[in-house]
């Protein structure tokens, strides 16, 4: 009888982790992925673009990445950069410096923190200062981001709507194809939540704002505060934080990956505990479309990943009652794991989920080895 009554909450569990997510992603990419932006887009727009590039210890890829912003296909004169290092100690200033000799056409400054205090407050720092105030367009990166030649460009054309306020890059990886797969998946998802609202998940490798706005409403300054965090403050604010899908960064991979995919769930997981409340603190809260979309994400970020975790216990304790269904069952998701490469990095995903969420309860991570 007990076994009868774990069989069924097994399965009910499993069932639910499985067909939400499905149904979510066929609904969207049949709906919203080939549906119209709904937002007057102007071509041959330029707006005045800052670049927001903060650093701790990049002096591998500064020089690279500098290289990169001065390639795009974007009229210098509307492009300014500031990077902000935070006492890196590996020469990654020094190495601006030498660019800035080299770059006399660009405009770029230097701003150097003594101390290492992380990303969220350096980014929030040249927020503060007036060296912003002349710009249109804020745009966020990091330094080991690569963009596409066109993705300013590309990128500029959606702030010719009033209504959009926040615009991110679609995400691609150098040499890891597994990686890839497992993208276009999430791409196909936020890009078609944008075409509706607004995705509450942004990527902080390319991430632009309209200044006026973000002066207007503030951004999260919570501890744990980053990309996704801001993209959902703006939405909840009625604004428009899109994910787009002409616009391509290329991330390298580096440091231990499990470690930074924790780290980065911790952020997302902040981002749903915290960033509404946050809004309707600072009572910019507007509801609007996005709330539906944000509540589904909520359900996968916050719940769904303990689905799997509790569906998969209860089978493990029925496999040893001897009940061959759930045998069959566990046999069936370790072939799934060896041969289904989606599969694969989507229970990893719930694992980092499921790992993020308890490490939040020790720490923020607002300061990250590599
Ligand atoms: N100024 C400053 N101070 N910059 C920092 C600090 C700091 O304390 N810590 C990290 N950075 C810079 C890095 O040098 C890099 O340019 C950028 O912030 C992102 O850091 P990475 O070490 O490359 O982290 P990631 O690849 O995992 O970043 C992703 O996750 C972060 C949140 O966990 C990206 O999506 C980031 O945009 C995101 O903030
Ligand atoms: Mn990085």
């Amino acid at each position: 009888m007990i076994v009868n009554k774990v069989f069924i909450l097994a399965f009910t569990f499993l069932f639910l982790h499985i067909t939400v997510p499905i149904l979510y992603y066929y609904y969207l990419k049949t709906y919203w992925y080939p549906a119209n932006w709904n937002i007057s887009i102007k071509n041959n727009f330029y707006p005045k673009i800052l670049i927001i590039l903060p650093t701790f210890n990049e002096a591998d890829y500064i020089y690279k990445k500098l290289d990169n912003i001065r390639n795009q296909d974007y009229p210098k004169t509307n492009i300014k950069i500031i990077v902000i290092d935070s006492g890196s100690t590996d020469g990654t200033s020094d190495l601006v410096k030498k660019w800035m000799r080299n770059n006399k056409d660009i405009n770029i400054i230097l701003i150097k923190e003594n101390k290492r205090r992380g990303k969220l407050k350096a980014v929030l720092t040249v927020l503060s200062n007036k060296l912003v105030k002349d710009s249109d367009i804020v745009v966020l990166t990091d330094a080991d981001a690569f963009w596409d030649s066109k993705a300013l460009l590309n990128l500029a054309k959606y702030f010719s709507d009033p209504t959009v306020a926040v615009v991110t890059g679609s995400i691609a990886y150098i040499n890891d194809n597994s990686e890839n797969i497992y993208r276009n998946f999430y791409n196909i998802v936020r890009v078609s939540e944008s075409k509706i609202h607004s995705t509450p998940i942004h990527n902080g490798p390319l991430q632009a704002f309209k200044r006026e706005i973000i002066e207007k409403i503030g951004l999260p300054t919570f501890a744990g505060a980053d990309d996704s965090s801001f993209a959902s403050y703006i939405a909840f604010a009625g604004f428009r934080a899109i994910q787009v899908d002409d616009v391509f960064v290329y991330e390298v991979q580096r440091g231990n990956p499990h470690q930074r995919k924790i780290r980065r769930a911790q952020h997302v997981i902040l981002n749903f505990l915290l960033t509404k409340k946050y809004a309707k603190k600072k009572k910019i809260y507007k509801r609007t479309n996005f709330e539906i979309i944000w509540r589904i994400e909520w359900f996968l970020t916050i719940i769904n990943p303990w689905f799997l975790l509790i569906s998969s216990c209860l089978m493990a304790y029925l496999a040893f009652t001897s009940n061959v269904v759930a045998i069959f069952t566990l046999i069936l998701g370790a072939l799934s794991l060896i041969f289904f490469n989606l599969f694969k990095m989507w229970v990893f995903q719930q694992i980092y989920l499921l790992f993020g969420f308890i490490k939040n309860f020790f720490t923020r991570s607002e300061i990250w080895e590599k």
